[in-house]
């Protein structure tokens, strides 16, 4: 994407799944590919919104994700055994942090073999109670699994696998590559009958162990050996800059000359298996439980988000890395697979706690917020350190009440590409000064978040586009600029700085330890008026795990909200019901209503309320924030009882 002054973007896409360099020299981009055809495309915007909408109507929409995958996820390779999960999702519920999903690596396996259990650590008799139990208690369990099938001839998966002749081949024998359980087969998506064979044997281990999602690792192909060449096709001329070093293109991967399905070569189609496993594993999981898929994927390419979320791989716990996770999500979001975080706390090496409390403060705002480590370093559950627990409590809990604005993200990512988590410039494509900015982004347009980045930071250097913002914690105005702004904030202990642009409504709940009991409490809406003394926003709802997300014969409810200041000070919030075959059935009210950002001469000594023209009693209050000069302060609007489906118009009155 080319984004320049006065704010035009457009995108150029090189569809082609063969080895390639793309040398960007500033005024230039250059490809070099080492096969294939070359289909290009080019997106005309004019903005960066229009490019991804453009971009991701060719390569297909990012796929809806399941409410609860939007909750806090914990993870860990090395967990021992089912009593250790046990303790550490006690340990959650003992400190007050919300847990939504356990995960398990590839320690439950028996010998590390796919849709097997660890007959000791992990038995069935253990693991499954553990598994009803979180769902119970509305909790969720995902486990991942890898793409290498064992040889093991007595191991189920690879007999059947044997014997519908699905696995990658290579001299007319099936390949032999290496990776956790040893020798492995692998899979060739391309052949219609792996995916049936994965779907298969997905089913299979549902009925013993009913995991919620799946996890698929190591699918670049990942393989522990680099094969010989045996032709050209393993030792192209030209050597692309594989790995950043020129490593042959075998290099601990799957050889160019392994043969799929169709004769298609591997060196055509080696950068599809993460793509076509991601498909053939969605699928999988829609025909067995008949719901919303959630698939968590490394290995990522052009039209992958129609199918997966994804993490951004092993990262280190470093404050370079804790820096650098926000770019990668950025860059995800841009791709069409906004469904995107990174490792918090970092997965290689030992964290610190300072470390790991300033990566779940930032961590706690990726659209995809899972803590996860690897085996051999020092545990960084959120529970162990306090100081950490007061950090995921107070950034969880703002994520938790902001679950219905970042899942109605999801439905504009799934309707209109727009990723969840953006670049300011998606907004500001005018604000030169905004291109470069990654330390900071965008949840959606209304969002700003701004974490502390460095050891032992006693500031955060924040930059804000034109505009007002507003501190989501006490509703004052912030920062008020007419060009843009760069502000030097004292950091705060345990949590970033998150801004409300002016102009934006956000819909809110209450947090909870679960999506699901959040999704039960009353709402809250949060007006931040702009200059002009207007603001709009918009609210999706449905069950969060139906198949479709917004389509026609599916049922949901979509509210606009939009907000206009007389000049008599008089501010009048309406709704509009786009939709409504969700809300209805449901008991789902707005409690309280937030104006921020109000203008008076005084303070008003009260407010009057009226609901569609009938003056109504409520617990006003108008709170922080009046200053001398600009006289900006925040009304809380509580005790109403306004049903979402139905239209409203709220008329505040701060005469005095
Ligand atoms: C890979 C994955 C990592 C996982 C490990 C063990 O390194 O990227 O997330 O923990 O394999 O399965």
């Amino acid at each position: 994407m080319d984004v320049r002054p006065p704010g035009t973007a457009h995108g150029v896409l090189l569809l082609s799944s063969n080895g390639m360099d793309v040398l960007y020299g500033g005024s230039y981009v250059t490809y070099k590919v080492i096969g294939g055809v070359l289909d290009f495309y080019f997106f005309a915007g004019p903005s960066p919104l229009a490019v991804v909408d453009q971009y991701t109507q060719l390569v297909g929409r990012p796929a809806p994700m399941p409410y609860w995958s939007f909750g806090f996820h914990q993870c860990r390779y090395g967990y021992v055994n089912v009593s250790d999960l046990k303790g550490v999702v006690a340990g959650y519920a003992m400190a007050k942090i919300p847990l939504e999903v356990m995960w398990t690596d590839i320690d439950y396996m028996d010998k590390y073999q796919d849709f097997t259990l660890n007959p000791v650590n992990f038995s069935f008799a253990e693991l499954r109670p553990f598994v009803d139990r979180l769902h119970q208690n509305g909790q969720k369990y995902v486990v991942i699994i890898d793409p290498g099938i064992s040889t093991d001839p007595t191991y189920g998966t690879f007999i059947r696998g044997m014997q519908q002749d699905i696995f990658l081949k290579r001299n007319g024998t099936n390949y032999v590559g290496n990776v956790w359980p040893g020798d492995v087969y692998f899979p060739d998506f391309l052949n219609p009958r792996a995916a049936e064979f994965w779907s298969d044997e997905i089913s299979r281990f549902r009925r013993a162990i009913p995991v919620d999602g799946i996890w698929i690792d190591m699918n670049e192909l990942s393989n522990f050996l680099s094969p010989e060449p045996l032709n050209s096709l393993d030792d192209p001329p030209y050597r692309i800059n594989n790995s950043g070093v020129h490593r042959p293109i075998n290099n601990k991967t799957t050889p160019a000359s392994a043969l799929h399905y169709g004769g298609v070569t591997e060196y055509d189609a080696h950068n599809l298996f993460g793509l076509l496993e991601s498909r053939a594993t969605n699928r999988a999981l829609l025909r067995d439980t008949g719901r919303r898929p959630y698939v968590l994927s490394r290995s990522t390419f052009v039209g992958s988000g129609r199918y997966t979320a994804h993490w951004t791989g092993d990262n280190d716990a470093t404050w370079e890395d804790l820096r650098y996770s926000i770019n990668t999500m950025l860059s995800f979001g841009l791709f069409g697979v906004p469904m995107v975080g990174a490792d918090i706390c970092g997965f290689r090496k030992n964290t610190t706690e300072e470390l790991c409390g300033r990566w779940i403060q930032l961590g706690a705002f990726y659209p995809f917020a899972r803590d996860h480590s690897t085996i051999g370093t020092i545990r960084r559950e959120l529970f162990l350190w306090p100081s950490v627990a007061a950090s995921a409590r107070k950034s969880l809990g703002l994520r938790y009440r902001l679950l219905p604005y970042i899942y109605t993200r999801m439905y504009e990512a799934h309707t209109t590409g727009a990723p969840i988590a953006r670049p300011l410039f998606f907004s500001y494509p005018e604000d030169v000064t905004a291109y470069g900015v990654d330390t900071q982004f965008l949840l959606g347009r209304g969002v700003l978040v701004s974490p502390v980045l460095e050891q032992g930071a006693t500031t955060v250097d924040a930059y804000f586009p034109a505009g007002r913002w507003f501190s989501i914690y006490d509703h004052s105005l912030a920062i008020d600029t007419r060009s843009g702004k760069r502000v030097t904030l004292p950091a705060l202990p345990d949590a970033p700085y998150v801004h409300v642009a002016g102009g934006s409504i956000l819909p809110l709940q209450q947090s909870a330890m679960t999506t699901a009991r959040a999704r039960r409490t009353p709402f809250h809406l949060l007006v931040a008026l702009a200059e002009d003394g207007t603001a709009a926003g918009e609210l999706f709802l449905d069950d969060g795990e139906s198949p479709e997300m917004g389509a026609t014969k599916s049922e949901f409810s979509l509210v606009k909200f939009s907000c206009a200041t007389r000049s008599d000070g008089m501010i009048r919030l309406r709704s509009q019901v786009v939709h409504n075959s969700y809300a209805p059935s449901r008991k789902l009210v707005i409690s309280k209503v937030v104006l921020m950002g109000l203008q008076s001469p005084e303070p008003p000594k009260k407010l009057t309320v009226f609901v569609n023209g009938a003056k109504v009693e409520t617990n006003s209050a108008v709170s922080t924030g009046y200053k001398s000069r600009r006289v900006l302060g925040a009304a809380h609007v509580s005790g109403l009882s306004l049903v979402v489906g139905d239209e409203f118009e709220l008329k505040v009155d701060m005469s005095n």
